[in-house]
């Protein structure tokens, strides 16, 4: 398949870039800082697209490429791919489900953690060398509290059953009510935080749930109430968020992901009710590799004229 074109969007694991490489005549897209001579020299050769969840195909990239066939996402998340232009001109589209779903929960339990318990924090303050005898500050308790989670998908149920390990009433938000969930579910956010003491965004990306947590919902969740965001930024209206914790009116924030990455508000760096996280839910070395293995796979079995493994258009 050596005469097969890929262009590579995003920086992926290395392990990933090495093997699209031995299989396929890869582009790299910064190795071309004027994209307009990627395109004249290359867009016929190109028949696959990989990124990432922070750089997918756009409807201006998608038209650039008139040999395209496939966009595989190194990432669950697609909001990056203009999937209704794929959809229009027949270009199939794969990401990375369940492969991630364990290291996501996980690392949205560890965020919780880390925010109640000021693991960061107390840790800033040892290695500051000043910790002083009976000097430490009172945290919050998890075990028992009530979580609100948006979005009841892979993602949302693997944390809610997480969570129930740590005895906590789960609630939830989606667009319909679940009936194989016994969780209890409120038909709209703002209900959902008025009513639980930790709110989890955990829902794909779209129009509707973009600034899904806003003023209203950071006001019910309240000053004792504790965001977490596991998904994707842009769920959250950034600047709403700022002020709220500058202003107490929220109690605090654990997040993985920022609304223009990996740019983050500089007026968060200097409160400590907050964990900031550099978008890592599913880093680990097994899970990425997991991930790169699906991409592989799927063009592998794209261009066999084999059923894609993970296909979502
Ligand atoms: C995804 O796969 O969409 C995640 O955001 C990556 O951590």
């Amino acid at each position: 398949m050596g005469t097969i074109g890929v262009l590579l969007v995003a920086r992926v694991l290395p392990y990933l870039e090495q093997e699209l490489d031995k299989r396929y005549k890869l582009f790299r897209i910064w190795d071309y800082p004027q994209k307009a001579q990627l395109l004249t020299q290359h867009a016929a050769a190109i028949r696959a697209v990989v990124g990432n969840s922070n750089d997918g195909a756009d409807a201006d990239l998608i038209d650039a490429l008139p040999k395209l066939e496939i966009v595989s996402s190194f990432s669950v998340g697609v909001d990056k791919i203009d999937l209704e232009k794929c959809r229009a001109k027949g270009i199939r589209v794969t990401n990375t489900p369940d492969v991630l779903t364990d290291e996501v929960a996980d690392l949205a339990i560890g965020l919780t953690l880390a925010l109640l318990r000021r693991i960061c924090e107390c840790d800033r303050y040892v290695r500051s060398g000043n910790w002083k005898k009976g000097d430490y500050k009172l945290t919050t308790k998890f075990s028992g509290k009530t979580v609100g989670i948006i979005g009841l998908g892979r993602i949302g149920q693997a944390i809610a059953k997480r969570a129930e390990g740590f005895n906590c009433s789960i609630c939830y938000y989606s667009r319909t009510e679940k009936r194989d969930s016994n969780y209890k579910y409120y038909p709209s956010v703002v209900e959902l935080a008025s009513n639980c003491e930790i709110l989890i965004v955990a829902c794909p990306l779209t129009d509707e749930t973009h600034h899904i947590i806003n003023r209203e919902v950071i006001n019910a969740l309240g000053p004792k109430g504790f965001l977490i965001n596991i998904g994707r930024g842009k769920h959250v209206d950034e600047a709403e968020l700022v002020s709220a914790l500058q202003e107490g009116r929220l109690g605090g924030a654990g997040l993985d992901v920022f609304e223009d990455e990996p740019v983050v508000p500089e007026e968060l760096f200097g409160l400590e009710n907050v964990v900031l996280l550099p978008h890592v839910g599913s880093a680990t070395v097994e899970t990425r590799t997991d991930m790169a293995d699906l991409v592989l796979g799927n063009l592998e079995a794209h261009f066999l004229g084999k059923p894609l493994l993970t296909p979502l258009v």
